[in-house]
C-alpha cells in the first residue's frame, strides 16, 4: 500500500501550482487544485535513482542510452499491447516543445491546424506562436458525453491548407479516453485528407475505473503511418519538472523529418529526466496501479458529492486523467461572480475554463490529484458558499 493521503507541503519548492496563486487567483489564501501535476510524492525507485545520480558530483553532458528506448518498448507492450520498435522512438524535451517542433517540421506559416476545444491551452499557443491558422472543431455535448463533431472535422480536414490535427488522447480537460470507433473515424478522415496526426497521449497512463487506453497509432496501419505519438512519464509519475518526453513514429520519413528539426534546435539532453523515466517504467508499475485506484476513488467522490450537494455544477465523470471539467453554464451567475465565489469565498484555486477556448467562461477545471482529505475540505467550502447564495 502506497501513501497518497499524507499532505505534503510544497512551499519553497518553486512549484508553479503554489507560487503563481496570487497572480492567477488574486489571493494566496487558496487551495491550489489547478496546474496538472500531483500533490503526491513520486515513487521511491525514482527518488533513489535520482539521489544516486546526484551523489556523483559531475553534472556534465549526457546521452540517452539505448536502455531508454528499451524501457519504453517494454512499457508500451505491457501497458498498451503496442509493439513498438526501439528505432521508432526519439528522446525529447517536453511534449509541448515537441509539438511545436512538429508544427515547424510539417507545416508552413498560414497552414491550418485542427484542435478540439475545450482543450489544453498550449495547443492554441503552439499554433498561434508558429503563425499557423487555428481551426477549432469544438467538442459537442451529446447523450451526457463530450463528443467529436465529425461533420465539422471532415469539413476542416478537407480544406486544402489544413495540414495537421493535434489530438488530446485522453482529452484534457474533459477527461475522456476516446473509443476505438472515434479514433478510427478521426484517423480515417485525416488519412483521407492527408492531414498529419499529432497524438498527444501524455495522460494515457492515468486510466480510471478500469478504462483501457488505445493509442491512436494502434488503430490501423494506415493511421499509424500518418501519426506521431507524444508520450511521457511526467504526468504518470509526477516528474513533469524533469522536462523529458518521447515521440513514437513508425513511419521512417516522418520520424527523420521530425528528428532533423529537433536536432537543428540543439536542445541539450536532460541529465536526469531519462534516468527517472527508466526507473519509473522498470520499477514503478505497482505504484501506478494503486495511484489509478486512488484517483478513481477521488473522481468518484467528487462526482457523487457535487451531484448531491452542488447541483448548479454539472459533471460528466471522466474515465481518464485526474482532471474534472465543471460545467456551470446553466447557472444564473456571471463569470466574474463565479470566479469571486470560487476563488475568494471558497478559496479554491481551479482553472478558469476560458483558458481552454472561447465560450467556456462558465466552466472550470478541477485537478483531483491531491489527498482525499484536501478534496473533501475544499468541496465542503464550495458547498457552503453555494448554500449561502441559495438561501
Ligand atoms: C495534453 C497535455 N499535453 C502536454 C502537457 C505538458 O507537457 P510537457 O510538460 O511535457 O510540455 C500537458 C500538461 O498538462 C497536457 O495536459
Amino acid at each position: 500500500m502506497y501513501d497518497f493521503d499524507t499532505i505534503i507541503d510544497r512551499s519553497n519548492t518553486d512549484a508553479v501550482k503554489v507560487e503563481l496563486c496570487n497572480t492567477v487567483f488574486g489571493t494566496s489564501d487558496i487551495t491550489p487544485m489547478w496546474v496538472a501535476d500531483m500533490d503526491f510524492p513520486c515513487p521511491s525507485p525514482i527518488v533513489m535513482t535520482l539521489r544516486e545520480r546526484i551523489e556523483h558530483p559531475i553534472y556534465g553532458y549526457t546521452v540517452c542510452t539505448p536502455r531508454f528506448q528499451q524501457c519504453i518498448k517494454q512499457w508500451q507492450k505491457h501497458r498498451n499491447n503496442w509493439d513498438v520498435d526501439c528505432r521508432w522512438i526519439e528522446c525529447c524535451a517536453g511534449v509541448v516543445t515537441s509539438l511545436s517542433i512538429a508544427i515547424q517540421a510539417f507545416s508552413n506559416v498560414g497552414d491550418g491546424i485542427i484542435i478540439q476545444p475545450p482543450v489544453y491551452t498550449p495547443f492554441f499557443d503552439v499554433v498561434r506562436e508558429n503563425e499557423r491558422t487555428l481551426l477549432c472543431n469544438n467538442l459537442i455535448k451529446r447523450d451526457n458525453q463530450w463528443c467529436v463533431n465529425f461533420e465539422e472535422f471532415e469539413r476542416l480536414a478537407a480544406m486544402p491548407t489544413t495540414k495537421i490535427f493535434i489530438l488530446s488522447h485522453p482529452h484534457n480537460p474533459v477527461g475522456r479516453e476516446w473509443t476505438i470507433d472515434e479514433l478510427r473515424q478521426m484517423g480515417e478522415i485525416c488519412v483521407r485528407n492527408n492531414v498529419l496526426i499529432l497524438s498527444d497521449e501524455i495522460h494515457s497512463d492515468i486510466m480510471l475505473n478500469g478504462t483501457k487506453h488505445h493509442p491512436m497509432a494502434t488503430i490501423s496501419d494506415e493511421i499509424a503511418n500518418n501519426t506521431i505519438t507524444f508520450m511521457s512519464a511526467s504526468k504518470t509519475f509526477n516528474i513533469a519538472g524533469l522536462s523529458t518526453s518521447y515521440i513514437i513514429a513508425s513511419n521512417t520519413e516522418l520520424r527523420s523529418q521530425y528528428a532533423r528539426k529537433q536536432h537543428a534546435l540543439h536542445i541539450i539532453n536532460n541529465m536526469i529526466g531519462p534516468i527517472a523515466l527508466q526507473a519509473a517504467y522498470a520499477n514503478c508499475e505497482t505504484w501506478l496501479n494503486e495511484l489509478c485506484t486512488y484517483l478513481s476513488d477521488n473522481v468518484n467522490f467528487v462526482t457523487d458529492y457535487i451531484n448531491r450537494y452542488i447541483p448548479e455544477i454539472k459533471i460528466i465523470k471522466p474515465n481518464a486523467t485526474y482532471l474534472v471539467w465543471l460545467d456551470l453554464s446553466e447557472c444564473n451567475i456571471s463569470p466574474a461572480d463565479l470566479k469571486h465565489i470560487i476563488y475568494q469565498r471558497a478559496h479554491l484555486g481551479i482553472n478558469d475554463g476560458s483558458t481552454f477556448g472561447d465560450g467556456y467562461q462558465k466552466y472550470f477545471r478541477l485537478n483531483v490529484a491531491s489527498p482525499l482529505s484536501v478534496i473533501e475540505e475544499s468541496l465542503e467550502r464550495l458547498k457552503n458558499v453555494f448554500d449561502s447564495i441559495r438561501n
